[in-house]
């Protein structure tokens, strides 16, 4: 399995809605690092690289995009249009994210803080990586 959707809980009703996600309660790990992503256009692909250690949960939180994932075997494409739902992502997958709708804004939780050297940014390199994984 290169992924796992979680569906969270939504508290609210025609009000409006909440998710609340809490260290040791609704996270496979704990979050260090929050970052987000907006104002993309549509026919931009970012990524296109791996981590060594990251772990990530994704999180469209508004609008839509789609997410190409790569675990050096095979490639699946996952569309996320739904801020109740996260996409979790272990280390040693290849992401390529595009088709942003003009109101999409893309929340990442992240295991650490920003390191660089975590980045695997070259597709050989990632699959040397993923075969002395
Ligand atoms: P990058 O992770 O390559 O973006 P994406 O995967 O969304 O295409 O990061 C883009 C730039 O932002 C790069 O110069 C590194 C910087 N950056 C930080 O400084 N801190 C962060 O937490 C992240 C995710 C990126």
């Amino acid at each position: 399995m290169i992924y796992e959707i979680y569906d969270f809980k939504v508290r609210g009703d025609h009000s409006g809605k909440l998710v609340a996600l809490e260290k040791g309660h609704d996270l496979p790990f704990d979050v260090k690092r929050v970052y987000y992503i907006w104002d993309t256009d549509a026919g931009v692909i970012r990524g296109k690289h791996a981590h060594k250690k990251l772990e990530q949960m994704i999180v469209c939180t508004s609008g839509s995009c789609d997410f190409i994932l790569d675990d050096g075997k095979s490639r699946e494409t996952v569309h996320l249009n739904n801020p109740a739902q996260g996409l979790y992502i272990k280390h040693n997958i290849w992401r390529e994210f595009t088709n942003f709708s003009k109101d999409c804004v893309v929340m990442v939780l992240a295991s650490e803080h920003y390191d660089e050297a975590d980045y695997i940014r070259n597709y050989d390199d990632f699959l040397r990586e993923v075969d002395n994984d």
